[in-house]
């Protein structure tokens, strides 16, 4: 086990934000970063990253720790793979402490992944070879890879293979190895029969390798060659402890690199698809592999670029079920483009036709933002009937209202205007009506939020204020008494000034008991105070407290002087002092404030679009005074 002391130089040394950054486009705030949520499905971001605490939290889904915690959410890593990956890239060696019990827990769970990934390496070495060392592969399978345009260095490349025919061609060959059954059975290698007995999953296909981001191969397409049986064109590895589908993008390891640098992915169907496109230089493409796509497919391509195009072969019914799989990558906030390849056509037959070149060029001339091109496709289902019209319309502004960028949208709305025929206004403010009801569903998302991370914030993220209430409230009388005559704004004295503002301030209350002592000599009394009549008090705590004050304000607490003011200047800047102590005290009762807005929306008979506007104020007013003070906010599911 690695021993807590290693665990925490890690995580003083490792950058949470680089770490979160690989995966998540984070955007500065103040000492903060903040992004949309990774994990969760959001338009506004609540999820926000504390370099200085070394942690990150998201107000929606809760998720939340420290960069350990960070690459187990999000590459389902264990604690010990994590800490070990994190230790790795920043140079740092762990200490391990020798408990056996816990080593061998480890080592167990680690066994069993590692067993899973040899049996799948085995089998990548096994398909190949058998396509390329026997003569059933050159004489049958080579051809097939031949036939449809795979040179000898793709083949290679993309470590393609063949199984051959018979039940336990492969199953045989794993077994005799010593590979064990449980492993190539969890590796979805073999399936059992009932009599105990093994076969193998691909029987008589050509192989295509499923790569992780990180080059290793996790699973397996095997294709049928001929078109004579009625067996699926493609048989495909199951779920398994390393593939896990719909986090994987076929592709995506050999075409990371150039995804990054043309800064745009193609997105498409089919294992072939991507070989040819890659093999004729077009090398940033690749496939969901026949499945809709994902949120964690989409995740991943986030990690390398905003723009999505997505080819389509298809027949508009197959576009059609697919349009919502591309509302989602809209709601994530890519760039979304659309190519409609000729009938008959998939990239794979159209790029050999076309060749690299021509393919790019075609992508790039006919691809279409996605909202367009889906308006296009319902409009014309429409045959100018109006009420459908109506209804088409607006099945596109729901698309519309997904893009959080306001530039964007209104650029699409211009567009739109054209497509659809119809004035800009009216789609303007059938927008700004879908806009107004997703901000409602959203506030009242927030408000879940906020009334959860009020009842949740984990103390360690719970920024302080940096005066305690008692420091607050005698900050006033302090002021009062050492500055109260002198001038302040439009009052002809401090003392008149701090004491209007409290008196007309309902958030201002007194509950020290001291306080509350003195309120009858500062509030009650239009008297500037005079300090002869304090020091002098028949009440002898008074008279001490004032004689502190007078003769010894550098004793200050240390609260003040660390977050208000240097001490030796408040004699000149007693004005700030003070404005900064009504906004300290001010945001703290607007948190208040707000908490009890919470509770009055749990009433289901409450106003909850006033309350949620009013809430809303009230967050305003906070952020406000917040940036005035630059002082971080006690919640940080603030904008
Ligand atoms: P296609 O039917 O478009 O196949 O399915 P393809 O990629 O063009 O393959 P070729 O060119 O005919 O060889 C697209 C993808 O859907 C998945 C595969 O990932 C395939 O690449 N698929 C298709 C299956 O998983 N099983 C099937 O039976 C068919
Ligand atoms: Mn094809």
């Amino acid at each position: 086990m690695i021993t807590e002391q290693s665990i925490q130089h890690l995580l003083t040394v490792v950058p949470i934000d680089e770490v979160v950054g690989d995966y998540v486009s984070l955007r500065k705030s103040g000492s903060r970063y903040k992004a949309p949520c990774p994990f969760h499905n959001e338009k506004t971001p609540s999820f926000v990253v504390s370099p200085t605490l070394g942690i990150y939290k998201c107000f929606g889904c809760q998720k939340g720790g420290n960069a350990i915690q960070f690459l187990m959410d999000i590459d389902n890593l264990s604690f010990a793979e994590s800490a070990r990956i994190l230790a790795n890239r920043y140079g740092i060696t762990l200490e391990e402490t020798r408990s056996i019990e816990d080593q061998d827990n480890f080592k167990e769970k680690q066994l069993h992944r590692e067993s899973i990934q040899a049996a799948v390496d085995f089998a990548a070495d096994y398909f190949q070879q058998q396509l390329h060392d026997t003569e059933e592969g050159a004489s049958i399978a080579l051809p097939y890879f031949r036939e449809r345009g795979f040179t000898l260095e793709t083949i290679k490349k993309w470590q393609l293979g063949y199984n051959p025919e018979g039940w336990e061609s492969f199953t045989t060959a794993a077994l005799d190895k010593g590979y064990k059954s449980d492993f190539l059975l969890g590796a979805g290698l073999i399936k059992e029969r009932d009599n105990g007995s093994y076969y193998d999953l691909f029987r008589n296909r050509v192989i295509f390798p499923i790569h992780s981001v990180i080059g290793k191969v996790i699973g397996f397409g095997g294709r049928k060659m001929g078109n004579a049986d009625n067996a699926p064109k493609y048989v495909n590895s199951p779920e398994t402890e390393l593939y896990k589908k719909s986090e994987v993008l076929f592709g995506v390891f050999q075409a990371k690199n150039a995804i990054k640098k043309l800064d745009k992915v193609l997105l498409c169907e089919g294992y072939t698809d991507v070989i040819t496109m890659h093999q004729n230089g077009v090398e940033n493409a690749v496939a969901s592999s026949g499945t809709a796509l994902t949120p964690g497919q989409i995740k991943l391509v986030k990690r390398f670029t905003q723009n999505v195009t997505v080819i389509y072969d298809g027949d508009a019914a197959g576009i059609k079920a697919s349009l919502r799989g591309i509302d989602l990558l809209l709601e994530e906030d890519l760039n979304v483009r659309v190519v409609l390849l000729p009938d008959g056509e998939d990239p794979d037959s159209y790029c050999q036709q076309l060749g690299g070149e021509g393919f790019s060029r075609f992508v790039d001339q006919s691809e279409k933002t996605f909202i367009v091109f889906k308006a296009e496709l319902l409009l014309q289902e429409t045959d100018g009937d109006p009420l459908r019209k109506s209804d088409a319309v607006k099945e596109i502004l729901k698309s519309v209202a997904l893009i959080k960028d306001g530039l964007k949208r209104s650029t699409l709305l211009q567009q739109l205007a054209g497509v659809c025929q119809m004035e800009e206004v009216i789609l303007t403010s059938e927008l700004a009506k879908l806009l107004r009801q997703e901000k409602i569903k959203e506030s009242q998302q927030l408000l879940n939020n906020v009334s959860q991370s009020t009842k949740e914030v984990p103390a360690e993220i719970h920024i302080q204020e940096p005066l305690t209430d008692k420091e607050q409230e005698m900050g006033f009388f302090r002021l009062m008494l050492l500055h109260g005559n002198k001038p302040a704004l439009e009052s002809n004295s401090l003392f008149h000034f701090l004491k209007q503002k409290i008196q007309e301030d309902d958030f201002l209350e007194f509950h020290e008991p001291f306080a509350q002592l003195l309120i009858p000599y500062f509030l009650n009394t239009e008297d500037i105070p005079d300090a002869g009549f304090f020091l002098n008090h028949e009440n002898e705590e008074i008279a001490r407290w004032a004689a502190g004050e007078l003769t010894a304000s550098h004793e200050l607490s240390e609260a003040f002087a660390a977050n208000l003011i240097d001490v030796s200047t408040e004699e000149t800047q007693y004005l700030e002092v003070a404005i900064n102590l009504l906004l300290h005290f001010k945001r703290k009762k607007i948190d208040k404030l707000i908490n009890s807005k919470l509770l009055e929306l749990k009433n289901p008979d409450c106003d909850m679009e006033e309350l949620l506007l009013y809430v809303e104020f009230l967050n305003e007013q906070k952020r406000e005074i917040a940036a005035v003070l630059g002082m971080a906010v006690s919640n940080m599911w603030i904008n």
